[in-house]
């Protein structure tokens, strides 16, 4: 465990135990919670408390696992119920001893990991508890406690899941944004959806007896399992995106793992600029996907070693196409298209397939390319057994930045951990004049078109754009 962690860990439990006898000695409990059993008042209270704690016992005993790590129970629902109902000590109560695992009765979990698991239920449940005694003094008005239920629950939530994840980040040394991209939102609102159903537990608990609460378990264990299944669909979507991915790379020993290193690489480069997780997300799959067209490019062209003749070389470089074809009827994945399409323009216009010009390519198939082109000189390939060194590819895309790559995206490349410690050359200091290619064919396309129409055009100059001084030959990008 690291000491960041640790030190993270025991501030909350402390924060946590503060909380819970903070609220006991202020608060106490709610009459509401009780189960009536006899004279004393105190007993039918704790009879009441023992069992919410049982209920939420019960539903927290199968808990759903969120990619990232976080871990998401139903329990959610009589928590918040035994808060509405005895205020937020109760709340604390039911939480602290509801929320044990048959994994931690088992020796699963380590004790610093139950200490946090229960410690972050522990505080939000308290802190919910108290955004709910202050919105709602007095429940009498059975709206107003619904919306402040509402309220509590979005609080409770939003403050466990902040806990949980900030937890995992710490524990898999990443940026908490990680933990929080990875986990699925749609389960996270799933569970404040519940405060309604826990509402209405509090309701009939009240007014017709506690055995209502059973009435609650089938709803509550259907919600578990969608919940279940919306996890495992999305894990199984990306894991066969995966095997499509290893599916192309397979073909060709020499571009072994390449699509996952272009997704490493892209996925760093989208840090630097701080994506939002929409496009990171766009990013994963698409440079995973990116050369899925190669599907489509026969084994001849694909595996020759020696230099590609142009009819090869076309079929070479129709696999951009061929990929957003194959991709195109996913409807989930079309925030991919444009990158697997693209993901060969140049930054001057001279890429394909549509010799799109700077900012017109889209911003992440320019991050693409420029994670492939580095990912294709530093491995080795058919026509150059011996791969760039890190410093000599490094090199390469400072050249060729603001020809084929889009200068502001190799700058972000160079503050990854890719090229950490290897010497930067920056960008280059001559600027010197390149022709805007794509720019003139459209020009000559529009003064074609309009000479076709009779209109007499005086010859119209290639446009230049102020670029850094080129070498000789291109970049190698798969
Ligand atoms: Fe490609």
């Amino acid at each position: 465990m690291s000491r960041s962690l640790a030190l993270f860990i025991a501030g909350l439990v402390a924060m946590s135990a503060i909380a819970l006898v903070a609220a006991s000695l202020l608060y106490g409990f709610d009459s509401r919670i009780s189960i009536p059993a006899g004279p004393d008042q105190g007993v039918d209270i704790a009879l009441g408390l023992l069992f919410w704690i049982v209920v939420t016992l019960v539903t927290s005993a199968l808990p759903v696992k969120v990619p990232g790590g976080v871990m998401i129970a139903v329990a959610i629902a009589p928590c918040l119920a035994a808060m509405n109902l005895g205020g937020p000590a109760a709340a604390g109560w039911v939480a602290l001893i509801g929320s044990t695992e048959l994994r931690e009765l088992r020796g699963e979990i380590p004790w610093y990991g139950s200490l946090s698991n229960h410690a972050g239920i522990v505080l939000p449940a308290v802190v919910g508890g108290v955004v709910l005694k202050a919105l709602v003094p007095d429940p009498a008005n059975p709206f107003v406690d619904l919306l402040g239920t509402a309220l509590a629950a979005a609080v409770y939530s939003a403050l466990n899941l902040f806990i949980a994840s900030f937890i995992a980040a710490l524990r898999a040394r990443t940026p908490i944004r990680d933990v929080l991209r990875t986990g699925d939102r749609g389960v996270t609102f799933s569970f404040v959806a519940l405060a309604p159903l826990a509402w209405l537990m509090t309701q009939t608990y009240e007014r017709v007896g506690w055995w209502t609460t059973a009435l609650y378990a089938l709803p509550l264990y259907s919600i578990r399992l969608a919940n279940e299944r919306l996890v495992e669909m999305r894990e199984m979507f990306t894991q066969t995106i995966g095997a499509l991915a290893e599916a192309v790379d397979k073909r060709d020993p020499f571009t072994a793992r390449h699509s996952l290193r272009v997704k490493e690489i892209a996925s760093d480069i989208g840090r630097v600029m701080r994506l939002n997780s929409g496009e990171m997300e766009a990013l994963e799959w698409g440079g995973l996907l990116h050369d899925v067209g190669k599907i489509g490019v026969p084994d001849y062209v694909l595996l020759k070693p020696d230099r590609l003749t142009r009819e090869e070389r076309q079929l070479m470089n129709s696999h951009p196409v061929l990929g957003a074809q194959i991709i195109a009827p996913v409807t989930k994945l079309a925030p991919e298209l444009p990158i697997i399409r693209h993901h060969h323009e140049w930054y001057n216009g001279s890429g394909y397939p549509d010799r799109l010009l700077g900012l017109e390519i889209p911003k992440l198939a320019r991050v693409l390319h420029v994670a492939d082109a580095f990912e294709a000189m530093t491995a080795a390939r058919p026509y150059r057994m011996k791969p760039l060194t890190t410093e000599q590819a490094l090199g390469e895309l400072r050249k060729f930045a603001g020809i084929q790559f889009d200068p502001e995206i190799v700058d972000a490349f160079v503050k990854t951990g890719w090229v950490d410690g290897v010497p930067d050359p920056g960008r280059a200091i001559e600027p010197r004049p390149v022709p805007m290619l794509a720019t003139a064919a459209g020009l000559m396309l529009q003064a074609t078109a309009l000479a076709d129409d009779g209109v007499e055009l005086p010859a119209a100059p290639i446009p230049f754009a102020v670029v850094p001084e080129v070498g000789p030959r291109a970049i190698d990008a798969d």
